[in-house]
């Protein structure tokens, strides 16, 4: 599909929910059609649109030289300390950290770093992981058809696997709806530790597929890969820098991790940045080599100035705890959307990162076949009501992760939009049944 010369690129399946976006400021949007909507969903933007302190130092940085990641640059090296310093400030395992265009590219690096110290082939994620869309990340993508493949009515097409990869159940209940978690028993223990047994590492990520971090799971899974000598990976792309409330998700376990990815809002939409944070013991075992990965645009000026600027403005401002004061907010008003809704199936989230999923197909079978599916559908009754809400991708799912610096009357909207949507699903779940 096209517009004009450029390939389609839309996430949301269908076409009726991508709208164009002209300009934005803070929670907001502004539309070609000039409507001012809330951006409801954007994992990469924690100040909001256009914040003046990220644009100022995006503009100082234009007139770095073109440098690439083999040559010296003094910021670069202040912001592996900044990162360091101020989200792992007290994390005193964390070592040393490198820097990425992506968090795909960063998951894939450190997913093959893993596999060279291992000398194991297999690597092991949970179900319904969607870890990016480059090398070992697409892999670890299990989601159905986001391998890079083709999706859609015409034809659903998968590359082969370049890995064999284990998926581990996953911690799937629900806050909202109450859904038991298919992992607080034991009996799926002994199988994972057989699948992490031949794995070089197991990737782990707290938001994808509607799946949330439970820190029960989550240490089990870091003591099975630890005695298994299989190094465990905490992709925090979507719930670093204040998504859920504190720097970090893992911190809310007690394990710690071997290395962590991030992207996304780690350079609050200044420039394409990842980044991977390496344990202490990593390094250890790291030392008298180098790791043999180099690209031209990691680390980039841009990129070092956009990430701190933010990491500065979300430690002054607090801004990385905001989640965590509207969490009980989101649960009571994310109820109130359950009971009202009969076309909602499942909701769950943390802090500012929540999922609605919708009854319909199972999204095991999706395969983009339908044009315009339901949560596309809903997003744009939404959309009318003046939020921008992201579905997965799948047809029945719609997440709400609005910037850290929403307010109280700017989340009225979102919730007064969610409603709005959830309407034409509940108007199609009662025709069907009729
Ligand atoms: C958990 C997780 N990891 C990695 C990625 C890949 O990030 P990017 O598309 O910025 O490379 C994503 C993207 O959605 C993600 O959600």
């Amino acid at each position: 599909m096209s517009s004009g010369s450029l390939l389609s690129t839309s996430l949301t399946a269908g076409e009726s929910a991508s709208p164009r976006i002209v300009g934005g400021h803070g929670a907001w949007f502004r539309l070609a059609d000039g409507r001012e909507v809330i951006d409801a969903s954007n994992t990469a933007a924690p100040l909001g649109h256009c914040h003046p302190e990220i644009i100022e130092a995006v503009r100082q940085a234009a007139d770095a030289p073109v440098i690439n990641e083999g040559w010296h640059w003094a910021e670069r090296d202040e912001a592996a300390d900044d990162l360091l310093g101020i989200a792992f400030d007290g994390e005193d395992w964390a070592g040393a950290v490198r820097f990425f265009i992506s968090a795909s590219e960063a998951n894939d690096a450190a997913l093959a770093l893993c596999q060279a110290l291992t000398g194991r082939r297999d690597l092991a994620t949970r179900e319904r992981a969607y870890h990016g869309g480059a090398g070992l990340a697409r892999e670890l993508t299990v989601q159905p058809q986001w391998h890079g493949g083709l999706a859609g009515a015409g034809s659903s097409a998968a590359p082969p696997r370049l890995a064999t990869v284990h998926e581990l159940p996953a911690p799937g209940g629900a806050r909202v709806t109450g859904q038991p978690d298919p992992t607080a028993g034991s009996d799926w223990l002994p199988a994972a530790r057989e699948q992490l047994a031949s794995s070089a590492a197991v990737l782990l990520d707290y938001s994808q597929g509607g799946i949330y971090h439970s820190p029960h799971y989550q240490d089990r899974v870091a003591a099975l890969a630890a005695a298994e000598g299989t190094y465990w990976i905490a992709d925090e792309t979507v719930t670093g820098f204040g998504r859920v409330g504190g720097w970090f998700q893992f911190q809310h376990g007690q394990a710690r991790p071997d290395l962590v990815t991030m992207g996304k809002c780690l350079s609050a939409g200044g420039a394409a940045a990842g980044a991977v944070v390496l344990s202490r013991k990593l390094l250890d075992r790291l030392d008298g080599t180098t790791w043999q990965s180099y690209s031209t645009y990691r680390a980039h000026p841009v990129a070092m100035a956009a990430i701190r600027a933010h990491l500065r403005v979300s430690s002054r401002d607090g801004l990385y705890q905001r989640a965590a004061e509207l969490d009980e907010v989101m649960h009571k008003r994310l109820a109130e959307v359950a009971a009202q809704h009969p076309s909602v199936e499942r909701i769950d989230g943390r802090g500012l990162h929540w999922t609605i999923e919708l009854r319909g197909p199972d999204w095991r079978n999706w395969r983009g076949e339908d044009a315009n599916p339901l949560a596309s559908r809903v997003v744009e009754r939404a959309l009318e009501a003046g939020a921008l809400i992201a579905t997965s991708g799948e047809q029945t799912s719609l997440f709400l992760a609005p910037p850290l610096v929403i307010t109280d009357a700017e989340l009225a909207v979102i919730f007064d939009s969610v409603h709005r949507g959830l309407e034409l699903a509940d108007a199609e779940l009662a025709a069907s049944i009729a």
